[in-house]
């Protein structure tokens, strides 16, 4: 019995560094971003939270501001902002942070009307953003006392001006008066580069970059991963570029194009990117049809 195990020792240490390799075969562990917030009939945001599935929830959309506009959040079916219907997610925000999750108000969207008009005008707008839904005051939040770890950038549409100062101008809250950090995440198509966040994306500022890798086939998913994984290889040579996500539908209905089937991104695609040092992980629009295709239950254990 015991000379058996001694016989096995030398054959252990043979065969550990091969351990070793199998190990880190999987590369580096991320994390699943989703957006919450457009579609009423998707859970609310502290069942999404309690899921334990996603590590960064976007809150989509603040989508009309600047130029003069009265900011206004939608979050379609699930409250209404603009009644004061919306301040009883705070305690939802807060319970999300409790599990460690990074929760993040998304400006833009598809549908909306935003844009600057002056430097000035992205200056009011961050000093806005930072009263009324960061680490400020202001009698008229949205969302309550809760304060959101940061922003997020999904510009679509109107002027392709003054986004990189409202990232510098948000910038300026991080960690103020010894306060909390302010993240900065950005959402680009995935041509390169990115016609609204290229410039922005170059300050460097940001902390998550999650590309929406679909609705371009360029650089989406057709039945052949090499279109992917070579915009991938673009953006993640970007040196100012901290962590990149790979941006997907979470339903076949839930873009124009470029589904990735959740079978195909594990076993192949997810090897690849992994192992990537920027890699941060997987974002997918949305909630919504993350529910009706149970697209991140299948893949949470591989990311
Ligand atoms: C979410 O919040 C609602 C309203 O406060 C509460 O009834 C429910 O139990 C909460 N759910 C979870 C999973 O925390
Ligand atoms: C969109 O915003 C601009 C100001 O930036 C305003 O002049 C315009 O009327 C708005 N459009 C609509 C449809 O509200
Ligand atoms: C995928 O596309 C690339 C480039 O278009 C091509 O070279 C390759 O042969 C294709 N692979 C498969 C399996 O179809």
């Amino acid at each position: 019995m015991y000379t058996t195990k001694l016989h096995l020792i030398p054959l252990i240490l043979v065969l550990l560094p091969y351990l070793a390799q199998a190990r880190s075969y999987g590369g580096r562990n991320g994390g699943i971003a989703i957006y919450w917030g457009q579609n009423g009939n998707e859970g609310r945001l502290n069942e999404t939270c309690a899921t334990g599935r996603y590590k960064y929830v976007n809150l989509a959309f603040l989508n009309i501001f600047g130029g003069g506009q009265v900011p206004s959040l939608n979050l379609a079916g699930h409250c209404d902002p603009s009644s004061g219907g919306c301040v009883g997610l705070s305690s939802e925000i807060k319970f999300c942070q409790s599990q460690g999750i990074k929760l993040l108000l998304s400006l833009g969207g598809g549908i909306g009307n935003y844009s600057f008009s002056s430097r000035e005008d992205a200056k009011n707008f961050a000093q806005y953003l930072w009263d009324n839904f960061l680490g400020g005051h202001s009698n008229s939040r949205p969302l309550g006392n809760a304060a959101l770890d940061g922003i997020d950038f999904d510009i679509e549409s109107g002027s392709t001006l003054h986004w990189d100062d409202l990232a510098r101008f948000l910038h300026m809250y991080n960690r103020r008066n010894g306060g909390r950090k302010v993240y900065l995440g950005a959402a680009p198509q995935c041509p390169f580069p990115d016609r609204y966040l290229g410039t922005p994306l170059e300050t460097g500022l940001f902390d998550y970059v999650w590309v929406q890798f679909y609705n371009n086939p360029p650089c989406h998913y057709n039945g052949n991963i090499t279109n992917l994984i070579d915009s991938w290889n673009l953006w993640s040579s970007r040196k100012y570029i901290k962590k990149l996500f790979m941006g997907l539908p979470a339903a076949t209905q839930a873009a124009g194009r470029g589904f990735l089937p959740p079978n195909v991104l594990t076993s192949q695609v997810l090897p690849i990117i992994k192992r990537s040092p920027k890699y941060g992980g997987v974002m997918f629009w949305s909630k919504y049809w993350d529910d009706q295709s149970g697209y991140t239950r299948q893949i949470v254990n591989f990311v």
